[in-house]
């Protein structure tokens, strides 16, 4: 099924224009794509956003930019990459109470719910947590100026991302892939490369840097440790402080015996993948979309 948005023609020809100062990334957007800037609009755009960037685009029209999607199998540089592991419940790499337990994030619907514009079947899922707090988290990235109100909560998740990512022992090619397909996704919905490029090298700059040093994302929030980046490969950050993070140990992969808590949670295999409907062209050569660019700031700055 797919999700038509009778704007997006309008929408194309004003994305090209400059977004003004002031004006955030998603509501410049949320106006351009959707029309009116209501709470409810933000999260329409930032959940056709974050689903596109997961399960590959599933929206028609688009602007003709493919987007293979976080699920897919991927190369980066000549490094093949491969996330669906971590979210099916094929690594022991998520972080319960500071153990590392499997996980299948796709326990509710999978990719099916996405292609509707929903985060899952239910409401009640590891599947509907993890993808409402993936669009509450970047709408706060990206400026949602009416996140709190009616229709779009604001971010309830944890805010130390090093934390959330610590026992996944993220790659420098990994975390590329992903922040490359945030960015594609964005492309595809007409975002201007300007912009793209500013959302990939702010994210870059916070999470991709193995040690960096803690950091409040949001600005309201206290010092917390963010790199999601942390195996050896990782670019060392600036002012490093890996004594804020512990050792990084690679994943193991799930056993029937690996420790399993909470309803939502199980240990599978990795066989048996969600992208049967999603169309995403898998294994598709990604990387040097995003400027790599280091920037002084962070979203601050260029938001
Ligand atoms: C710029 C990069 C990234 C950002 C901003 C980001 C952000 C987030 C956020 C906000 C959450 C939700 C945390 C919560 O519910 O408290 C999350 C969870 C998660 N992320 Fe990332 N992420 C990034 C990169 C990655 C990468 C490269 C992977 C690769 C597998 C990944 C895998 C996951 C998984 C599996 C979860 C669920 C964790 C859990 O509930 O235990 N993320 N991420």
């Amino acid at each position: 099924m797919l999700y038509s948005i009778p704007t997006i023609a309008a929408f194309a020809s004003l994305a090209a224009a400059q977004r003004p100062n002031g004006t955030s990334i998603c509501d410049y957007y949320t106006t351009a794509l959707l029309k009116n800037n209501t709470a409810v609009n933000q999260m329409t755009l930032l959940t056709l956003l974050v689903n596109t960037a997961v399960i590959g685009n599933y929206t028609k029209p688009n602007v003709g930019i493919t987007v293979p999607g976080i699920l897919a199998k991927g190369k980066v540089n000549e490094t093949e990459v491969d996330l669906l592991p971590y979210f099916i419940g094929g690594l022991v790499s998520s972080n319960r109470g500071n153990k590392a337990v499997s996980v299948n994030f796709l326990d509710d619907g999978g990719a099916v719910p996405l292609t509707l514009n929903k985060a899952a079947n239910g409401t009640n899922s590891a599947q509907y947590r993890l993808l409402t707090h993936l669009y509450e988290y970047f709408g706060g990235l990206l400026g949602c100026s009416l996140q709190g109100q009616d229709g779009y909560p604001k971010y309830a998740g944890s805010n130390n991302m090093g934390s959330v990512h610590k026992f996944m022992g993220l790659s420098h090619a990994e975390v590329t892939y992903f922040i490359t397909q945030v960015g594609l996704s964005a492309a595809s919905f007409g975002v201007t490369t300007e912009d793209v490029t500013a959302v990939g090298t702010a994210l870059n700059e916070a999470f991709g840097y193995i040690c960096s040093p803690p950091a409040s994302i949001p600005a309201s929030e206290p010092k917390e440790p963010q790199a999601i980046c942390q195996a050896d490969d990782c670019p060392l950050a600036a002012n490093a402080q890996c004594s804020a993070y512990d050792k990084v140990v690679e994943p193991a992969t799930a056993t029937s015996s690996a420790v399993a808590t909470g309803s939502a949670t199980k240990v599978a295999g990795q066989s048996g993948g969600p992208m049967a409907t999603s169309g995403a062209e898998v294994g598709k050569e990604v990387g040097g979309v995003m400027g790599v660019v280091a920037a002084a700031g962070v979203f601050a700055m260029v938001l």
